[in-house]
């Protein structure tokens, strides 16, 4: 689950250790990780690129281009492109190239161009391993901020017994697991977003609906799963592609939302309503479709369950609930109002008094109000930047 959709590029070096990168890719594969292969000339010696290629389901790459079309293998793409970059097994004479900066081959320009975190699990025989000139690049990739996958003892290729040996592919496949998921902020907590619109029908081919887009939604739930939650998205009806790794529950008028909602309530951690959900319905939904006939025509409505008062009033002392307000005028009073009615920790207001806020723009400018009465004034942003200014603010109180 951590690392489904991931895509992690792994950089093999000639070691004997290459065939246990066989067993990794698999266990990446089942994961759902996608798996890209980079090797060094050297490596192609132990393992065949074909074997690799197979298993990760993609091209391996060894040159900086291809021999056969002269086609440019992009090192600055492959490292912007990867969540991850694990080099393993990583060999002496590859570390040093790492620690100093050198770029002879793809694999290392990979390396040098990567923006990602980067993994490394050192293999070689345990007086290389030992030697200070080692033990020094390895201190110096550290301080890189790269990540040591630490190697294991026992009898190396050699014959000799001690430290050098690869981590065996079920020790590399829990430190990923547990290096993508610990020490995000919102790691193990579980998180609800309601998003878009709801369509509410008069008849087989009509419906009220809103001009919501969905966005500011999306870009919560996706922010959210960045910060390491697990991520639930309720959504009406929205063009948007779905986030990545957000479980997304599609549904169409208010009560299916409520129903959603409710399900997902009680085991979320983080619950955050920015749908905009149609107030009324319609009393009767007409079986066929409604002729023309009258001059005037009137639609009974009833009114809707309000999903998040609904919530609040069954929320636990720890669960942090986020509403929105979209308001005309009294802004702030009306902002305030559904705080402490709909029992929330904090509410996003947007003013429709604000140039570039509210529905279907890319922008949205608000005002955070919280219980304890604190203001909070936001400038014209992004969504995506509104969405990880929200997000700061549950990281604090979560
Ligand atoms: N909301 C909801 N269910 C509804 C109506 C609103 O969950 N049936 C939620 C929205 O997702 C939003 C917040 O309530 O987080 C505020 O919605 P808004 O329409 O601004 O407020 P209302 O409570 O509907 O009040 P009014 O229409 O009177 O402004």
């Amino acid at each position: 689950m951590a690392l489904a959709g991931k895509n992690i590029v792994i950089a093999v070096c000639g070691s004997i250790a290459a065939y246990k990168i066989a067993s990794l890719i698999r266990l990446l594969i089942k994961a759902d990780a996608q798996v890209k292969v980079i090797m060094s000339k050297e490596a192609t010696a132990f393992i065949t690129p074909l074997t690799l290629s197979t298993l990760s389901k993609n091209p391996v790459l060894i040159d900086y281009y291809q021999p056969n079309t002269g086609e440019w293998n992009n090192h600055v793409e492959i490292a912007l492109n990867a969540d991850y970059i694990l080099v393993a097994p990583a060999t002496a004479n590859t570390l040093a190239k790492m620690a100093n900066g050198l770029c002879d081959n793809l694999l290392t320009a990979v390396y040098l161009s990567a923006k990602c975190p980067v993994l490394f699990a050192p293999a070689m025989d345990l007086d290389m391993w030992k030697h200070p000139s080692t033990q020094s690049n390895i201190h110096k990739l550290r301080s890189y901020g790269n990540i040591l996958i630490p190697p294991g003892k026992g009898e190396l290729a050699s014959g000799l017994v001690g430290e050098g040996r690869l981590a065996e592919p079920e020790e590399i496949m829990d430190f990923l697991v547990k290096f993508t998921t610990k020490d995000l902020p919102l790691s193990g907590k579980k998180a609800l977003v309601s998003a878009g619109p709801t369509y509410e029908a008069i008849d087989p081919v009509r419906f009220i609906g809103n001009h919501s887009s969905g966005k500011m939604g999306y870009a919560i739930a996706k922010q959210l799963e960045e910060l390491g939650a697990d991520v639930t998205l309720v959504s009406g009806p929205s063009a948007l592609k779905m986030p990545e790794r957000v479980h997304t529950v599609s549904v169409t008028s208010a009560s299916e939302m409520l129903h959603a909602c409710e399900n997902y309530f009680e085991a979320a951690d983080i619950v955050v309503m920015s749908a905009a959900v149609a107030d009324y319905t319609p009393i009767e939904v007409a079986t066929q479709k409604i002729k023309k006939k009258e001059n005037e025509f009137s639609i009974e409505l009833k009114k809707t369950a309000d999903i998040l008062a609904t919530l609040g009033a069954k929320k636990r002392e720890k669960q942090l609930l986020i509403g929105f307000a979209l308001e005309t005028n009294n802004e702030l009073e009306n902002a305030k109002d559904k705080l402490i009615r709909k029992n929330l920790d904090f509410i996003v207001l947007n003013s429709m008094q604000d140039k570039g806020a509210g529905f279907a723009t890319d922008t949205n400018k608000v005002t955070i109000i919280d219980r304890s009465g604190n203001i909070r004034e936001f400038s014209l942003k992004s969504k995506e930047e509104v969405a990880k200014d929200i997000c700061s603010i549950i990281v604090d109180l979560s």
